[in-house]
């Protein structure tokens, strides 16, 4: 039972979610570009409506698109959805419902779209709503209605824009407590009292009010003071200060006793700067936060410095434009509002010169941040009057991104800073490193990266336990550390990882984009307490050991990781592996094991060698080697000779050609030839009334040419008898010779014109057919084929032996008669 039920819950979402493509969402595109976390990222895909999605979608980003509108259907099924982005569309309308399904959603962006008004549907139901971005949408108000009513959840609100009018007491009522509100009324006109008043507790506050501070310095001072606690960090944004009158605000939020202030995107006369310092005259603030402030003014604000800041601990400066440099008085007016912070950073402000008058103020100073200014070595010099020791509690000095170039003369100058643990020297013009240099015997932390530094001295102290010397140009490391436990070299040109002994205690080293062709056990052995490696973006050679020690040794060495991620390590060489990762790189046991490869071929090569050459020899390959190349050289001589006869009469000059072993010319000599070529003297049976005649044959040690080529010589003896005999006996059946002439004449039977039967077998000894080695196979044939004659023991049967082989010798002119 349970199977079906199962089924039918399975496929009842596949039907329904394929009854809506089909109806009425037939011109809905769909949008497949979901990673494995289910985030689906439809950014920029031009899309016009909200676009078909997996359901299981966790997190889906529709920003930049063309979306217009939101219906109540798209996006229905996407409980699971927690963030949902539409910033930056055109959206002019969304259905009241249109996100009631969505009650997992977390985060909301709406920002940057055509909503003219927000309506208290769209959040009914998001009970789980954390976090919702309105900004910038044309809507003059947030509407009557209490739309955030439901949102019990929510810490971050940003809502505003440019068309924002009026902010009624209403507006926010039902949200209670957030980490982070966000207004943009850089237009508002119209702000009841207390709009603001009841979120409590608020982390943090930014406040865009370019307008009100202008023009209705009450209506600013009203929002501003509804929003400040002493514990709430506020930030004003795209203020402008140009007289008296626009600082007023600021006497409420004094009132309040607020603790940090900051401001974004400010731009002051010295007027006001003055105004502002009177009016937070005696409030305890600890921090001032300044990114991005055009100074209108010339520097001038000695009429404050009457005012007491002793309470600020932190004073934040950066991306300042000075309107009028040529005219501007420097940070020596800054000092009464310096003395007392023990933070102070003035970043990217073209600062060239702290004068020392200014730095001897700073008595409590522990961090100083001069980054990304203009400092030189002289000018360093004056700021940090010439080494003697002024700020005497610095810990932290970054003068990063100016245009120092002697190290020498930035280690003498912090010498005396008897606190200093941490220097930042990076992104400055250091070329050279001197011999020796004296640094506090407190330093700890030392950044010359994105220097000029070829090679590197013990001037480095050796006190040091993070050391930052990336993108410098350096080719090696021969400087011992004892302290280190971080150590940053990428982006330099090293080729080796550097000695471990070196750095007993580094825990951490990076060594990215440098030229490393490889690295191995040994190297990382050398290290005692190495935990973090990265050697990412290396010019790696992927050679087998390289590979095999990555994919499998690294983590067998203490306890090293590397942990920039596999998709780092890629293969530079060789070619046909340029730009694999070397974790999916598989070498053949061929490139692998070369030399175990070679001689294990090598053996078997020698192995089959050695069976071929038995095998051979057991079946006598030589033999037929040298048989057919003495049957095609007769056969060539043959032809040679073919045409000569046609030329010339054939003459058969000899009767029959013996072939013999040469064993047995004794009985050839003895019986054979006296027998045929003189009859009268042995042939006994003189009763026979026809005499016989006398034979002519034709004897290889008798009657060949002496000089010529042997198988010449038996071709040409062939050719020119009659017959063959074949004395056949052991001792022929081992001679080779003999064996020749067998082939030939059997050649001969086949291929010359020569008809009858030209082959005679005279057996010496009983020789049965089974009796010859198989590879004669042309003798066996010819044993079968042709009767042979046997020569008999018996003295008595030996006429008849003769008779018969007269006869066959004869038998064509036999029937000549
Ligand atoms: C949106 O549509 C406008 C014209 O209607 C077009 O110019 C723009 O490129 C489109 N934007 C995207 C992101 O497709
Ligand atoms: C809002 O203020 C800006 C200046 O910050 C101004 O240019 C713009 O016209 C104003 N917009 C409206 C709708 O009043
Ligand atoms: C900075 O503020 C001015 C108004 O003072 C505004 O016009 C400008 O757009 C703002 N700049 C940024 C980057 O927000
Ligand atoms: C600024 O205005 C306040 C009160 O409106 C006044 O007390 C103060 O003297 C003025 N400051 C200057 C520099 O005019
Ligand atoms: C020094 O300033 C640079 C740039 O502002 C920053 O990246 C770096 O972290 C700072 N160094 C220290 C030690 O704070
Ligand atoms: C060293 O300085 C550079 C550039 O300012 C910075 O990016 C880097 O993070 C610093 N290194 C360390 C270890 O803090």
């Amino acid at each position: 039972m349970g199977q079906p039920t199962n089924l039918y819950f399975t496929l009842l979402p596949l039907l329904l979610c394929w009854g809506q493509g089909s109806n009425r969402e037939a011109e809905r595109s769909s949008c497949n570009r979901c990673d494995l976390r289910l985030s689906c990222n439809c950014s920029r895909g031009g899309f016009t409506r909200v676009p078909m999605v997996t359901g299981r979608a966790l997190t889906l980003d529709l920003s930049f698109n063309n979306i217009t509108v939101v219906t109540g259907d798209d996006l229905t099924g996407h409980v699971p959805l927690r963030a949902l982005s539409l910033h930056g569309n055109r959206l002019a309308a969304i259905d009241p419902s249109a996100f009631d399904s969505l009650w997992s959603l977390e985060e909301l962006d709406l920002s940057d779209n055509q909503l003219t008004a927000i309506n208290h549907g769209w959040f009914s139901r998001l009970g789980a709503l954390q976090q919702l971005n309105l900004l910038n949408n044309p809507y003059s108000s947030i509407g009557s209605a209490p739309v955030f009513q439901g949102l019990v959840r929510l810490r971050r609100l940003a809502f505003g824009g440019p068309a924002l009018k009026e902010l009624k007491r209403a507006a926010l009522s039902g949200v209670t407590q957030l980490e982070e509100l966000t207004v943009k009324a850089n237009n508002l006109t119209r702000y009841e009292a207390g709009a603001l008043a009841y979120v409590w507790p608020l982390g943090r506050v930014s406040l865009s009010l370019h307008g009100p501070f202008l023009t209705n310095t009450a209506l600013a001072s009203a929002v501003l003071g509804d929003v400040s606690y002493p514990e709430t960090q506020i930030t004003l944004e795209d203020l402008h200060l140009k007289r008296n009158e626009s600082v007023q605000p600021f006497r409420e939020t004094a009132k309040r006793r607020i603790r940090y202030i900051g401001f974004r995107n400010l731009s002051i006369s010295d007027e006001a700067v003055i105004d502002l310092l009177v009016a937070l005259d005696g409030v305890p603030l600890t921090s001032i936060f300044v990114d991005g402030v055009t100074l209108t003014g010339e520097g001038r604000w000695e009429p404050a410095s009457w005012t007491d800041h002793k309470s600020i601990d932190e004073f934040f400066i950066r991306n300042v434009v000075v309107l009028d440099v040529f005219k501007f008085v420097s940070f020596l007016q800054l000092g009464f509002l310096l003395r007392y912070p023990r933070k102070v950073s003035v970043i990217k402000a073209e600062v060239f010169l702290m004068p020392c008058a200014t730095s001897s103020l700073l008595m409590s100073l522990q961090y100083l941040d001069l980054s990304d200014n203009k400092l030189t070595d002289l000018t360093l010099t004056e700021s940090l009057c010439d080494g003697k020791g002024m700020m005497k509690d610095l810990r932290v000095l970054n003068v990063s991104g100016n245009a120092l170039k002697s190290l020498s003369t930035v280690s003498r100058l912090v010498a005396k800073l008897s606190k200093l643990t941490h220097l930042d020297i990076s992104r400055n013009a250091y070329s050279s490193m001197p011999r020796g240099c004296s640094w506090p015997s407190t330093l700890r932390y030392l950044n010359i990266s994105r220097a000029k530094l070829i090679t590197i001295t013990p001037c480095l102290p050796t006190t040091l336990e993070v050391l930052d010397l990336s993108d410098n140009n350096l080719k090696g490391f021969s400087v011992a550390l004892p302290a280190l436990r971080e150590l940053h070299l990428s982006g330099n040109k090293l080729l080796r990882l550097p000695q471990g002994d070196l750095f007993p205690n580094l825990q951490t080293l990076n060594i990215q984009s440098n030229t490393l062709n490889w690295f191995g056990r040994s190297d990382i052995q050398s290290y005692r307490r190495l935990q973090n490696l990265q050697v990412g973006q290396n010019k790696f050679v992927c050679s087998c050991d390289f590979v095999t020690f990555l994919q499998s040794g690294i983590k067998g060495v203490g306890g090293v990781q590397l942990t920039d991620g596999e998709e780092s390590y890629v293969c530079d060489s060789p070619l046909y592996l340029q730009g694999e990762p070397v974790g999916q790189v598989h070498l053949s046991v061929v490139v692998c094991h070369q030399v175990l490869f070679v001689s294990v071929s090598c053996g078997v090569a020698l192995f089959v060698g050695i069976v071929l050459c038995v095998l051979l020899w057991r079946l006598h390959a030589l033999w037929y080697l040298r048989m057919t190349w003495a049957w095609l050289r007769a056969k060539h001589s043959s032809r040679r000779r073919q045409r000569l006869r046609d030329a010339s009469e054939a003459l058969l000059s000899f009767d029959a050609f013996v072939s013999y072993s040469e064993r047995d010319a004794g009985w050839v000599e003895t019986f054979l030839v006296p027998e045929l070529e003189e009859p009268g003297e042995t042939d006994e049976d003189s009763a026979n009334p026809r005499a016989p005649r006398s034979l002519t044959l034709c004897l290889h040690k008798r009657d060949f040419l002496p000089g010529k080529w042997i198988v010449d010589n038996i071709m040409s003896a062939m050719e020119r008898s009659r017959r063959t005999v074949f004395v056949l006996s052991e001792n022929f059946v081992q001679s080779d010779w003999c064996r020749y002439e067998l082939d030939f004449s059997h050649f001969w039977l086949f291929d010359g014109e020569a008809g009858g039967e030209p082959a005679i077998l005279i057996l010496l000894e009983p020789l049965s057919k089974d009796d010859i080695p198989k590879r004669f196979c042309k003798l066996r044939k010819l044993m079968s084929s042709t009767t042979y004659l046997e020569w008999p023991r018996e003295e008595e049967r030996r006429g008849e032996f003769w008779r018969s082989l007269r006869n066959a010798l004869r038998g064509e002119e036999e029937e000549d008669e």
